[in-house]
């Protein structure tokens, strides 16, 4: 009986008691002498990530509104992959569905998706089937689309009222949810950073987008403002020869980025919100440089003072 007892103290972790037969984690051993000796386990990286996932996935959804467009649709891809539950809205329910499902493995993050419709010019009550404690953040990926040049007031109704309205129903349903929201480079100044002041010649889209980030400023909402560059020339290989870079407010008028790209700022925002918060970030790639993890790039961004 005692050589029983000593055997599976030989064996056996000291912090979960299991014997190695019932855990399967890797044994530091603490202490050893001829008669006993005392191990502990070492849970591995796969079982920690694992635990993590569980948790991220029993809990925390991120609410992806335009997460039907090209951008929002890999923001909705890089969220589902570090396990957030996500609820994607797009104008089109099925439209929406057909082109996340597109990007992502279904088989196996089905679970984690949900979808909605949506449309920028009606009141949104969509907030009201979550419990604001279950919410991660809102994102709010919309603008005026190109298929809608010769109509010059969708940047006001979609760039501006659409996330205004956005902005305010986020703030009645929970004050405390963090908001993030994507403009452009050269919002900061929409009249005299060139080239990208050329870029109001459509509605006076960067001054209906500065409306807008002023609006969420004032909210008092936490928020984040994520500024990208030119997207439509890199594709999603970009970033194989092009590395991200991020750079504080309204210092930047040019340079392009990948959809793929901004969404993994996002995504890194969304999980980081102690270096995110309060901040607005321009966000391009340099041809050639070299790769710098983004959360030293977010440490050396200043929180935003208006
Ligand atoms: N293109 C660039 O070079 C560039 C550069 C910097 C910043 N940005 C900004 O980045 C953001 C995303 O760009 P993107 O290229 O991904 O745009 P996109 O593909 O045109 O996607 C736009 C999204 O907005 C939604 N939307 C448009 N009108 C709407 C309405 N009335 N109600 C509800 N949703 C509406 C679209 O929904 P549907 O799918 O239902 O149409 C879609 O989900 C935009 O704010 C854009 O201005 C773009």
């Amino acid at each position: 009986m005692t050589s029983v007892f000593i055997g599976y103290l030989q064996s056996s972790c000291i912090s979960c008691f299991h014997s190695p037969t019932h855990c399967w984690n890797r044994k530091k051993v603490l202490y050893s002498s001829p008669f006993v000796s005392f191990r502990r386990c070492i849970p591995s990286k796969s079982s920690l990530s694992a635990r993590k996932q569980r948790i991220l996935a029993t809990g925390e959804t991120v609410i992806v509104f335009g997460g039907s467009g090209r951008l929002g649709r890999r923001v909705v891809g890089e969220l589902v992959k570090q396990n957030y539950r996500v609820a994607a809205g797009g104008r089109n329910l099925e439209r929406t569905k057909q082109v996340i499902q597109e990007r992502i493995d279904v088989a196996h993050k089905s679970n984690l998706l949900e979808y909605f419709e949506w449309k920028a010019t009606e009141r949104t009550s969509w907030f009201q089937k979550w419990s604001p404690d279950a919410v991660k953040a809102v994102v709010a990926v919309i603008g005026a689309s190109g298929n809608s040049l010769l109509d010059i007031t969708q940047p006001y109704k979609i760039d501006y009222l659409g996330n205004k309205q956005l902005i305010d129903a986020t703030k009645a349903w929970n004050p405390n949810c963090p908001f993030i929201l994507i403009t452009s480079l050269g919002t900061g100044k929409p009249f005299t950073g060139f080239p990208t002041a050329l870029l109001n010649l459509y509605g006076g889209i960067l001054y209906w987008k500065r409306k807008s980030e002023r609006h969420l400023i004032q909210s008092g909402l936490p928020f984040t403002i994520i500024r990208p560059g030119g997207l439509e020339r890199a594709q999603d290989d970009f970033g194989v020869n092009h590395k991200v870079r991020l750079y504080p407010a309204d210092t930047q008028f040019s340079g392009s980025v990948s959809r793929l790209q901004v969404a993994q700022v996002i995504a890194d925002a969304i999980s980081n919100p102690d270096l995110s918060r309060g901040k607005i970030v321009e966000v391009t790639a340099l041809y050639g440089a070299k790769e710098i993890p983004l959360h030293d790039q977010w440490k050396r961004i200043p929180v935003w003072v208006e």
